[in-house]
């Protein structure tokens, strides 16, 4: 089985990432590693995702052991949560989705992060003809979106199964001791796992967060925490920057910022990748963008958005570093067929695999975007499977604390989320905000 894990390519990157400023950053990087690594400095009480690879227990095997009977029991579990608490499960899950919808097992579906009320009727909708269980997901227990949509599904299977057949249907994640869901899960004997502490929701993912619903889903957690592991283990190690590219793509996106460069798009020839650039919106966005910092992580798809949005890519502001997200060996997918005819005047792609198309297609923008004034880099992922897949969410993981304590803020806290938070409760009305 392979062991490959991610790497970046910085050739387009120049002359933002030229050998003399990495080599006057380089010293910087490596401090910032090395107070990560001892635990010090901004933030340093929510390091706890730093040992989650290497976390094997018994919250580990009952995840495992629950997630294997409601494989045999529900056709749907609805992962209720919002930002760090739903986000890399449905970043894996989209990524593996073709896979895991082959091998049988519960869908996910996905509820709580957001407030539209005609897609919550209709997801309500859609439940009532499902076998399905809730996994609901909230680090702090009080906030808005999920505590209504749970709110919502916690009636419709009460009315449906009865109290006590509900409360079997229900597994809550959150804090281990504190917080209204862990009030209510705790008097309602619904099944409990814990978000650690010292772990945010943005790096929770291969906390029971992600590793729950995912297990349900059919992804292998222990190949998933084997990838994060081995990048981990490699960021540690690094005597210099070419040895992590986590390392390297901090200081990319450093030298980008000095630059005056003001938005990062991360963009991917795959639509299945998509909620994973959802994911590191969110990884990125809320651990640098404190004290009017960082750069602003926006997504795009391609080359879907080549149509939409690549004008602006190619020859709009020259404010923007793009990342490019490769994949190495994707699924063959079909061959063009050939036709006799050729009207429509394809086949000169006859019997080649839409996978090379799409490939040559990313070389293709990232060269025509070099040239039109802006620097990128590819992080290639070995292959769309748990393995690679958990080095990439490490790779992102350990780049942004780098980055992030190179603009000199707390990547690991988010006061900007909690003021909205406060706020909404005010509007509402909700006692005591
Ligand atoms: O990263 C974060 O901390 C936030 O995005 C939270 O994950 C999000 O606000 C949900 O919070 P909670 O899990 O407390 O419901």
């Amino acid at each position: 089985m392979n062991q490959d894990l991610v790497s970046i390519d910085l050739d387009r990157a120049s002359p933002l990432i030229d050998a003399g400023r990495l080599d006057a950053l380089a010293p910087r990087v490596l401090s910032a590693r090395d107070d990560l690594l001892a635990r010090r400095g901004p933030g340093a009480e929510f390091l706890g995702w730093l040992d989650l690879p290497g976390r094997w227990d018994d919250e580990s095997e009952r995840i495992v052991a629950t997630a294997a009977r409601l494989r045999t029991e529900i056709d749907t579990l609805v992962v209720v949560g919002i930002g760090g608490s739903y986000l890399g499960a449905r970043a894996l899950y989209e990524a593996l989705r073709f896979r895991l919808r082959q091998s049988g097992g519960p869908r996910l579906l996905f509820m709580g992060h957001h407030l539209e009320a005609a897609a919550y009727a209709e997801l309500l909708e859609e439940l009532e003809g499902c076998d399905y269980a809730v996994n609901v997901i909230s680090k702090s227990g009080t906030t808005t979106e999920p505590a209504i949509a749970f709110r919502l599904l916690r009636r419709q299977l009460e009315d449906r199964f009865g109290r006590e057949g509900a409360a079997r249907r229900i597994l809550a994640t959150t804090d281990a001791a504190r917080g209204a869901l862990h009030e209510l899960a705790a008097a309602k004997g619904y099944e409990r796992f814990t978000v650690p502490g010292d772990v945010g929701g943005r790096f929770s993912v291969l906390s029971p967060v992600g590793l729950f619903p995912l297990a349900v889903a059919g992804v292998d957690p222990r190949r998933l925490l084997a990838g994060a592991a081995a990048e981990l283990e490699r960021f540690q190690r690094a005597r210099a920057l070419r040895d992590a590219p986590s390392l390297l793509y901090a200081a990319l996106r450093h030298l980008a910022g000095d630059a005056g460069l003001a938005i990062e798009v991360l963009a991917s020839f795959h639509p299945s990748l998509h909620h994973l650039a959802e994911w590191w919106k969110q990884l990125f966005g809320e651990s640098e963008g404190k004290d009017h910092q960082g750069l602003f992580p926006a997504s795009v798809d391609y080359t879907t958005d080549l149509h939409s949005l690549g004008q602006y890519l190619q020859d709009g502001r020259r404010i923007l570093l793009e990342t490019f997200l490769a994949v190495d060996r994707p699924a063959a997918g079909p061959l063009i067929p050939e036709d006799p005819d050729d009207l429509d005047g394809l086949d000169y792609l006859a019997h080649r695999p839409l996978a090379e198309i799409n490939a040559l297609a990313l070389g293709a923008v990232a060269d025509a975007h070099c040239d039109g004034g802006v620097p990128n880099a590819t992080v290639h992922l070995p292959e769309v499977e748990e393995f690679a897949l958990g080095s990439l969410l490490m790779f992102f993981e350990t780049a942004v604390s780098v980055s992030g304590r190179l603009l000199g803020v707390n990547p690991f806290d988010q006061p900007g989320v909690e003021a909205y938070k406060r706020n909404l409760f005010r509007v509402l009305g909700k006692p005591g905000a």
